[in-house]
């Protein structure tokens, strides 16, 4: 992109989480934890529990609000402020729905095809998912450049979204010539929580669906059961913990707990090896239970305390909402004329 085509607009971080399933350890460091370091680093930031997407797949209604609650609970918890960051849910903004659509007639159909997420979930058989989850990454890539954000902090699975995000903003500048209108949003995936993995198995990703308890550690687990499953997690029979980096090599399983360690106390691998290296697990493990206790039991009493009184987060949301609306609505308005939409 040339110096004068490319978007010259405020700076703006947004990102989204689904209101599925529990947040887990990997959702805190790989997505939580940097909104709250970005705020704190002064970023405007726009924060959103992603309930449209939720439905792609099967789902209870009668959950949804709940969840939802949940993971806005999770958000302020974790230290974002909504009198500084805006925090709300998809599904109030219409707008985000409105510049999908028109996404969607910007977007390739090979674009999508290409999507290793919609792959992993819909499997083959295309008969039985929903024509939503394949479509997506493109609500997704309205979500964000309704805002005309221009960086995303996210965990890695979320790599090649933010490309096909880029690609549509990039597709609907030319295509409608209008260079510079939406920026291509960069992703903020780097650092030690980006990928944190599975505790019983060191290949696969933490995930909210896995349906072993003991493979995630969850925001909202007590103290007790975090070193529970801390003492449990899987190591391997190579003897104690590795000296370098290097020996770290072919250890998955002690790789993701030296990265984890180091992710919540603010180490490279080297610095958490430097203390740890050539100690054994019996060692390594207790101390971080400790951390990880240390860490995370704050937000779960805060949690706790918020989903105590629902009234507070609802207020928020609505806040948030409002704030959000204010934010997207001119950009809607300007995408309406910029495609020729009739004008009322
Ligand atoms: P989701 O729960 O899929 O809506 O994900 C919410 C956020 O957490 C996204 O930014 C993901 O990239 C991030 N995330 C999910 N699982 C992990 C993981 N195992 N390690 C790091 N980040 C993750
Ligand atoms: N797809 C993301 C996930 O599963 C959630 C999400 C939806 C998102 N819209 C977004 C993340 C916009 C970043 C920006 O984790």
């Amino acid at each position: 992109m040339t110096e004068q085509t490319a978007y010259s607009g405020p700076q703006r971080i947004f990102s989204g989480i689904q209101p599925t399933g529990n947040l887990h350890l990997g959702n805190y460091l790989g997505a939580l934890k940097k909104f709250v370091d970005l705020q704190t680093d002064g970023w405007d930031g726009v924060y959103c529990v992603v309930d449209q997407h939720a439905i792609t797949m099967p789902y209870s209604p009668a959950e949804l609000p709940d969840q939802t609650r949940q993971i806005a609970a999770a958000m302020m918890a974790c230290g974002l402020d909504p009198d500084v960051s805006i925090i709300f849910v998809q599904s109030s903004v219409r707008a985000h729905t409105e510049l999908a659509w028109v996404f969607n007639c910007v977007t390739r159909m090979g674009w999508l095809e290409k999507m290793t997420q919609f792959k992993d979930k819909g499997g083959d058989n295309s008969e039985r998912v929903s024509v939503g989850l394949f479509d997506y990454p493109v609500l997704q890539a309205a979500d964000i450049l309704v805002y005309k954000a221009t960086h995303v902090p996210v965990g890695e699975d979320q790599k090649q979204h933010l490309e096909l995000s880029r690609n549509i903003a990039a597709r609907f500048n030319q295509q409608f010539d209008v260079p510079g209108f939406f920026p291509e949003p960069e992703g903020l995936i780097e650092g030690p929580g980006a990928r944190i993995m599975s505790l019983k198995d060191g290949t696969k990703k933490m995930s909210k669906s896995d349906p072993a308890e003991t493979s995630r550690i969850n925001l909202i687990d007590d103290a007790d059961t975090i070193a529970k499953k801390i003492k449990k997690a899987k190591t391997d029979t190579l003897g104690d913990m590795p000296v370098t980096v290097e020996e770290m090599e072919g250890r998955p399983e002690v790789a993701n707990l030296v990265g984890i360690y180091g992710a919540m106390a603010g180490l490279s691998d080297e610095q958490v090896l430097a203390e740890y290296g050539g100690k054994g697990f019996g060692t390594f493990k207790p101390a971080l239970a400790e951390l990880a206790v240390d860490h995370l039991s704050p937000i779960t009493t805060r949690m706790r305390e918020l989903m105590n009184d629902p009234a507070e987060i609802d207020a928020a949301l609505a806040k948030g909402a409002a704030k959000a609306n204010a934010v997207a609505e001119p950009i809607i308005e300007e995408v309406r004329r910029v495609v020729g939409f009739w004008q009322v």
